[in-house]
């Protein structure tokens, strides 16, 4: 059986990065698959936020979930502070992941920069905690963009450590699941940056939340290049602000980057813009409206993410017992 298990850290918008690298497919797979998606909110206090802030992230960002096609009647929505067996599971993982594995972890290094010694404890340990997410329910796959990639290889070497040191076949070992387009959607104002809800610059990303025309603003604004477009995508190798442009569209079409291309073929960025922008705000302005519906209930919301949680608690029990158990603490 295929069991899909995700998460998204609350932390301020989701963008357009978040909605074609993972979002998009979480909302696909729910047909396919048995499906788990949770907020990582345990994961955001890993660096300070605002906690009134963090509070009204939550709700929002499970609303912007279900705006995008998330359907709690089929898949299970919830935030992880509501199911304490992922600290708990994280916290006896600690004994199995090595200091060497996570000192590999680029995200952490790109995060404390220059300055480790003051970086949290937390910080450093996040993968182990994201292994415990995925390792507690049996994923098998995991949709995510790109830059989750080597967390996911390190939960992978947890399970495995794990079942060969304790002799037991506890974890199932989880594939990363990353979409062929689409994983890693770049900066509006830099093809060499990720496109990040941590980036200073407003215009650097378009938010589920913008309206049409600051959509059309930064699209217009967007950087490209003064060359015509080619007819296939082989052609487009080092025009990086080019590629991302053309790679948003054909994911949010749905299309191939090629068959975009073929329509576009020897037209500049000038007639490419304002179609790429339409076609943002024809994708996006369904989920703005039903994402602001939402959030004039949020007593609904927060029933949905209790209801969730009863539901994510059922399931891991058995696997945290498991793990206990092994551990030879069976008496907990
Ligand atoms: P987060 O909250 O940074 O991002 C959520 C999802 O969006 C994807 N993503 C992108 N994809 C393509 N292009 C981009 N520019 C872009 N930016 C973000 C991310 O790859 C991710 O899939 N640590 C995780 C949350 C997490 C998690 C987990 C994920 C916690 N536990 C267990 C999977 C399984 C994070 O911070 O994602």
């Amino acid at each position: 059986m295929m069991r899909v298990v995700s998460g998204i850290q609350p932390t301020g918008n989701l963008h357009l990065g978040n909605y074609l690298g993972a979002i998009q497919r979480w909302v696909k797979m729910q047909d396919e698959a048995e499906c788990i998606f949770f907020l990582a909110d345990l994961h955001a206090i890993t660096a300070y936020n605002d906690p009134a802030e963090l509070t009204a992230n939550i709700r929002a960002m499970a609303a912007a979930l279900i705006a995008c096609g998330v359907d709690a009647e089929r898949s299970i929505l919830f935030n992880q502070a509501r199911v304490p067996a992922h600290p708990e599971m994280a916290w006896l993982l600690n004994g199995t992941a090595r200091i060497g594995w996570l000192n590999r972890m680029t995200q952490f290094k790109e995060k404390s920069g220059k300055n480790r010694e003051g970086a949290s404890v937390g910080l450093f340990a996040y993968p182990v905690l994201q292994a415990a997410d995925v390792l507690l329910y049996q994923a098998t796959h995991v949709p995510v963009g790109e830059d989750q990639k080597q967390h996911l290889e390190l939960a992978r070497d947890v399970a495995i450590k794990f079942n060969t040191d304790y002799g037991v076949e506890l974890f199932t070992v989880p594939e990363p699941h990353i979409g062929a387009a689409g994983a890693r959607i770049m900066s509006l104002r830099d093809g060499g940056a990720k496109m990040s809800k941590s980036d200073p610059s407003d215009m650097s990303r378009i938010n589920l939340t913008d309206d049409s025309d600051t959509i059309a603003q930064k699209v217009k604004k967007a950087k490209s290049d003064a060359e015509l477009l080619p007819a296939t995508w082989a052609e487009l190798e080092g025009r990086a602000e080019a590629r991302n442009l053309v790679q948003i569209y054909a994911v949010l079409a749905e299309r191939s980057a090629d068959d975009v291309l073929a329509e576009f073929a020897g037209h500049g960025f000038g007639r490419f813009k304002p179609v790429l922008a339409d076609l943002m705000v024809a994708v996006i302005s369904p989920i703005t409206a039903r994402f602001r519906d939402l959030l004039a209930h949020p007593e609904a919301i927060d029933a949905i993410l209790a209801d969730g949680a009863a539901k994510a608690a059922e399931l891991a029990a058995p696997t945290l017992d498991g793990a206990y158990r092994a551990l030879g603490l069976p008496n907990r």
